[in-house]
Order: C-alpha cells, then sequence, then structure tokens
C-alpha cells in the first residue's frame, strides 16, 4: 500500500497540507514582480511550498513561466550560469526545436545540444564557452527579460539554497552583476529561498550589500499542530487504520511541528500499525526515529569542542543568558571570547537558533537525542 505520508521528495499536491496564507502571499508577490527571498530552517517545507505555489500560479495565469534553480551544489559560476541560462530557456518554450532557436537567438556563439538520459529525460546542454568575460555574463543574466519580452510572457526565476552561491570564489563580482542586470527587469520576478538563515539575511539585509532591499523577505513558520491533525488522522482513516486526534497531537508536539519529522515519524507509525495505533507503538517508533537519525547526529557531533558540547548542555536545561556567571560556572561555557565564537559557530552550523531573547535547537529529535547522550 502507498504509504501517504512523504519525506524527502517535495510533496506533492494531495499531501500538501495547508500554507493557504503563505501560497497566496507568495503568488500575489511574484506575480505583481516584487522578488521574494522566503528564509526557513532546513525541512520546514520551503521547496515544496515554492512548488506547490508556483504550480498553482502557472495554472491560474497562462502567460506564467516558472523556472527553478537548484544553487545547492553549484560548485562554480559557470555552472551556475549554464543551470541558470538552461532553465530559463526551457521555461519559456515547451518543444525541443523552439528552445534550439531560442538559444541560437539569444545566445550568440552558445552550441545547444540536447542530452538524453537513460531514454528517459532530455536535457538542454548549452556549451557556454565562458572565460568570465563580463558581457557574456551580463547577457546570460538578461536573458529571462528578453526573452520575456520576445515572447510576451512573465518569467519568476526560483533559486533553491540560494546563500550557496555565495560561496563561490567569484561571489563578489557575480553578486554585483546579478543586482544591477536584475534590478531593471520588468517582465522577471526572482525567488530566492534558503536554510541558512544568517547567511540570507547577511545577503539580503544588510546595507552595504548589493542585494540590499532587492525585494520581500518572507520568514516562513511552522505549520501550526492544528493543521497537522485532521492530515494524519485522515491519512490513517483512508489506508483503512485508525489513530486519535491526541496520539496526532502527541506526534506533531514530540517533534515540534517540524514537517520533516511529522511526516517521518508518522510513516513510521503507520507502517507498525495494522489497525489502530496504540501508544506503545508511539513509543516504540519514537525510538525507530531517533535510531534512524542517529548516524547524522553522531557525525555532526564528532567535531564539536568540549565547551561547545557545554554550551549545548547549558541550552538543553533552558538557559538564556549564556554569559551569566552563574551559568558559565555550572557547564563550564569558558572565556567570554570562547562563549561568543561558541554562539557563532552553533548557530551557523545550524545546531541552534537565536529566539528572541533565547537559543533552541533547530532540530527537535536532535535535541531529544541529545538529551539522551548528554544529559
Ligand atoms: N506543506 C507541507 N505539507 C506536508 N508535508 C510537508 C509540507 N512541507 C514540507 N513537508 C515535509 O517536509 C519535508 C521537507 O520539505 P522541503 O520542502 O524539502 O523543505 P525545505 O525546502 O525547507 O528544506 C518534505 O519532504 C515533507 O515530508
Ligand atoms: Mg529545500
Amino acid at each position: 500500500m502507498k504509504s501517504p505520508f512523504q519525506y524527502g521528495t517535495l510533496v506533492d499536491k494531495e499531501s500538501f497540507v495547508n500554507r493557504v496564507e503563505d501560497r497566496r502571499q507568495l503568488k500575489d508577490f511574484l506575480s505583481a514582480g516584487i522578488n521574494v527571498m522566503l528564509i526557513s530552517p532546513r525541512r520546514w517545507g520551503k521547496s515544496s511550498l515554492v512548488k506547490v505555489a508556483m504550480n498553482e500560479l502557472t495554472e491560474e495565469n497562462k502567460r506564467m513561466r516558472i523556472c527553478f534553480i537548484d544553487a545547492f551544489s553549484v560548485k562554480t559560476e559557470a555552472e551556475f550560469l549554464q543551470s541558470f541560462a538552461r532553465e530559463v530557456i526551457s521555461c519559456a518554450s515547451s518543444t525541443w526545436e523552439k528552445r534550439l532557436e531560442d538559444v541560437k537567438h539569444f545566445l550568440t556563439g552558445v552550441t545547444p545540444s540536447i542530452t538524453i538520459k537513460d531514454n528517459m529525460s532530455e536535457t538542454l546542454s548549452l556549451d557556454l564557452k565562458l572565460g568570465f568575460e563580463e558581457r557574456q555574463v551580463m547577457d546570460i543574466l538578461a536573458l529571462p527579460e528578453r526573452i520575456a519580452e520576445a515572447k510576451k510572457i512573465h518569467i519568476i526565476v526560483c533559486i533553491d539554497e540560494f546563500q550557496q552561491l555565495a560561496l563561490l570564489p567569484s561571489y563578489q563580482s557575480l553578486e554585483g552583476k546579478m543586482r544591477s542586470v536584475w534590478q531593471t527587469q520588468q517582465r522577471v520576478s526572482y525567488c530566492f529561498y534558503g536554510s541558512k538563515r544568517h547567511m540570507m539575511l547577511d545577503i539580503f539585509n544588510k546595507a552595504s550589500n548589493p542585494f540590499y532591499r532587492f525585494g520581500q523577505v518572507l520568514f516562513m513558520q511552522k505549520i501550526a499542530k492544528e493543521e497537522w491533525i485532521p492530515f494524519i488522522v485522515h491519512s490513517f482513516r483512508k489506508t483503512g487504520k485508525e489513530i486519535t486526534e491526541e496520539q496526532a497531537g502527541y506526534i506533531c508536539e514530540t517533534v515540534k511541528c517540524h514537517s520533516w519529522y511529522v511526516q517521518q515519524y508518522s510513516f513510521f507509525v503507520w507502517t507498525a500499525t495494522s489497525t489502530s495505533v496504540s501508544d506503545e507503538i508511539l513509543k516504540r517508533q519514537l525510538c525507530m526515529l531517533i535510531d534512524t537519525n542517529m548516524p547524522m547526529f553522531m557525525s555532526d557531533t564528532e567535531n564539536l569542542t568540549a565547551s561547545q558540547v557545554a554550551m549545548l548542555r547549558a541550552i538543553t536545561d533552558g538557559k538564556s543568558q549564556l554569559n551569566a556567571e552563574a551559568v558559565v560556572t555550572k557547564y563550564g561555557l569558558g572565556n567570554p571570547q570562547t562563549i561568543t565564537r561558541n554562539k557563532r559557530i552553533l548557530i551557523e552550523r545550524d545546531f541552534v537558533e537565536k529566539q528572541e531573547d533565547a537559543f533552541a535547537f533547530t532540530d527537535p529529535i536532535f535535541e531529544i537525542w541529545f538529551r539522551e547522550q548528554y544529559m
């Protein structure tokens, strides 16, 4: 039987929970030509949200074309420009013949070819001879506007894990070029989303950086427990199994409504249940959830120093004043410089997030595991 719970892939429309307001906002901004920077910790559902919202938008408005670029594993500027050009061209026309024509028309000196993988999917390959010649780079960045203008369409360029581009050696000069070309475009909107909050904020909220005020920054929230519960109960029921609202609520609370973990934990409970969920199953499958994720937690914590582990212990105990003398002494947090550095490192490496006036673990299952191991 196909599982009603999905994780590790983008959720499709049927198993997509709510986010009505997020979807509306994204569609409204982007179709009105306002760029959006969407930020949340990883695995809360940004990629899924953008995908679903953009699919809706293309259904509602036939002049909208969307392209998706994943910056996560981009290693060079040339690679980025290559996939940027390829995706922009591919989204703007529906047939291979037209795409090849478009390459010839809009990108001079570029030889297009089509690679067919496993007789299944076809990819457009562009032989961009990028010598990092300024004009050529500018041409590629200008591509969406030129195509959109020629075809009288609106293009939305979605770049996932945008902050990874900032790690490219040539990012600074690329950043300036992107901003200067993109800010004048009329028929193109950009949606950048990313999981590294501090990097995203550096890029978009720092007055000295080119992308400052490039568009609307949105902080995506978690899906509320009240939204998850009906989804979980219904998903069990439609596959002939029973879970009570209280039990579904327990799943949500245990994983603090973290999207990926709600799905993963629900899946583990669902597979272990033949007719109705018992509290014993809930308990046993939580252990399984922790066990499955343990190798990742272990490798994440491998290189932590003693004072960093000490800081995580203080945070586990709910301490917010990490510089207070009593806390420093009790947990052994080290001298003030060490404390400042460790705060920064733990945030940068995604262990914790800074909230209003305290720190919180980013990963709710890591928190449970850490408590078991270190407290
Ligand atoms: N709206 C949603 N409804 C149901 N499940 C979701 C939703 N958004 C995210 N998820 C779950 O969380 C997982 C991670 O989502 P993803 O979009 O990849 O997050 P991100 O891009 O923020 O890292 C998905 O595989 C899915 O299991
Ligand atoms: Mg993602």
